[in-house]
């Protein structure tokens, strides 16, 4: 194993996208930023420094990070954060992972423009399960705002309404020529007639589950969020923030010119097809006045396909790769995702938006949960983060728009080091019903089960795959549905949870959970760096 070193230097640069110029935060001046590259088993250092006059932090999004949460980034869960002039080290293993993963800032919006990919080469000699391909190539799917991203949520807070969409979604950095001025701005694939391609597509989008497709080219997913899955052929994917999935894509098709294109997941029908965001599959020697052809996409209101695409992913569950679905249950949770509007005197009328889980609208604290925890700092959160909605309902019904006792707090939950925990994570009607990425910091899990309306805990669990379930660190919860997680509490420290989608977390779509430390050796979290900040 090998020590990979990196060095982040966090600035401020000028960027012009859809006939806009601004100043982004971005990392060694490049957006998207750069890709960090390393190797099962190997030593990962980023040496991270703010030149910026944001507070930030990174986040190593699907990194288990065993043991050292030091590591994992989230601001104020895990370490204070980076201040203007300072420099952190994120030192991590990469432990029996291999394969796509993504950083990020984390820290109010930041991520909009601080983000790139994590590359996990297997170990020497250790070829993939599928078909070897001839070469390999990142598509970072995100989303672009002419306007100030800060500002713009800011004044939506203040204002009590919800911030408004994206300008354009982009294709590693750029939204393509179907948008103004963007001619310049597209990312082009040079391909070879013949030649297999390993795409590995991250949706670093700040709000939007995305659709993605290439025309006339069908596509094998065979590994999605770092974990190998049975291969299974599609002419589009569905990506939820957070998510990444690797495809191999032949080029066989007659040669010349195809769009690659997304097109956003969000339940309501609208005319954008104007608005959508494109890369191109370009075969070698075609001209570039060749007109490139569109995919056919699903309709950005197509549940079906959601549903049918989820229920296909399924782990490769071989004998090098097994899937050790924890078989039993010591831990049984049910917590309700709930949006709404609460009174709120600052705000300009009236009201502001907010989220809860089981009723709690997550707080942040001043301190990093992880140092208080592990210095038995009292008084910053509590444990009590309770296991089931505090008040039952019909969860799915007629849409309800009291808040149903929402309280505010800093509270989590605490889980004994080894326990095996099933989660449903269920979507509410409190406001409206919405499709949720969750993601689980610290640990994968397994989608045991997924439904629409109310989870039925003398039924549904009777269907439950146990066998060869996905394993993943971001679920999509169906729209007004549920959706059942596995996992092994075998990771001692502090790890949020919360909607991938940043204008939910903003709203307080968070929690956290506490592994306490185990028994024996290796079992408690590493002692901390001597660079960690305070707050
Ligand atoms: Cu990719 Cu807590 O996030």
């Amino acid at each position: 194993a090998a020590t990979k070193q990196y060095k982040f230097d966090v600035q401020v640069k000028n960027v012009s996208r859809l006939c806009h110029a601004k100043s982004i935060v971005t990392v060694n001046g490049r957006f998207p930023g750069p890709t960090i590259y390393a190797r099962e088993g190997d030593r990962v250092v980023v040496n991270v420094t703010n030149y910026a006059q944001y507070n930030l932090t990174i986040h190593w999004h699907g990194v288990k990070q065993l043991r050292n949460g030091w590591a994992d980034g989230p601001a104020y869960i895990t370490q204070c954060p980076i201040q203007s002039g300072q420099t952190y080290n994120y030192d991590f293993n990469i432990t029996g992972q291999r394969g796509t993963l993504w950083w990020h800032a984390h820290i109010f919006w930041l991520r909009a423009t601080i983000y790139g990919a994590i590359v996990i080469m297997p170990k020497p000699g250790t070829p993939y399960p599928f078909t070897q391909p001839d070469l390999e190539m990142n598509l970072v799917l995100g989303e672009w705002w002419n306007s100030d991203v800060e500002n713009v949520v800011n004044q939506a807070n203040q204002l009590g309404v919800p911030p408004p969409s994206s300008d354009a979604h982009t294709i590693n950095g750029k939204p393509g020529p179907l948008f103004p001025c963007s001619e310049k701005h597209t990312f082009v694939m040079e391909v070879e007639f013949g030649k297999t391609y390993l795409l590995r597509i991250i949706n670093a989008a700040l709000n939007d589950e995305l659709f993605f497709g290439i025309a006339n080219h069908n596509m094998t997913v065979v590994e999605i969020d770092a974990v190998y899955c049975k291969p299974y052929s599609t002419n589009a994917l569905l990506i939820a923030p957070g998510q990444t999935t690797n495809v191999l894509v032949k080029a066989n098709q007659a040669p010349g010119r195809y769009f690659m294109a997304v097109r956003p997941f969000i339940d309501v029908p609208i005319p954008i097809d104007n608005k959508m965001a494109t890369a191109i599959f370009q075969y070698k020697g075609i001209p570039n006045t060749v007109l490139p052809l569109l995919p056919q996409l699903p309709l950005s209101n197509d549940t079906n396909f959601v549903k049918i695409f989820n229920d296909n992913l399924r782990s490769l569950n071989s004998p090098q790769f097994p899937a050790n679905v924890p078989p039993k249950v010591d831990r049984h949770l049910l917590y309700t995702i709930g949006l709404g509007q609460n009174p709120c005197s600052t705000c300009l009328n009236g009201t502001q938006f907010t989220a809860s889980i089981n009723n709690i609208t997550f707080v942040m604290p001043q301190t990093a949960l992880l140092q208080a925890h592990y210095s038995k700092i009292n008084g910053v959160f509590t444990t009590d983060f309770p296991d089931r909605p505090v008040k039952s309902f019909n969860y799915t019904g007629a849409p309800l728009t009291a808040n149903l006792g929402t309280s505010l707090g800093t509270r989590l939950s605490k889980l004994k080091f080894n326990t095996s925990v099933e989660l449903v994570l269920q979507d509410t009607n409190l406001l409206t019903v919405e499709s949720h990425p969750f993601h689980l910091h610290g640990f994968n899990f397994f989608v045991v089960g997924r439904g629409v309306g109310n989870f039925d805990p003398a039924k549904d669990p009777a269907k439950f795959n146990l066998v060869d379930p996905p394993e993943r660190n971001t679920v999509g919860v169906p729209t007004g549905g549920w959706a059942a997680i596995r996992f092994r509490a075998d990771n001692p420290g502090v790890w949020f949870m919360h909607c991938h989608l940043e204008v939910h977390t903003t709203w307080g779509l968070k929690m956290a959970f506490v592994v306490e430390d185990g028994k024996g050796p290796q079992q408690s979290v590493v002692s901390p760096p001597k660079d960690l900040l305070p707050c």
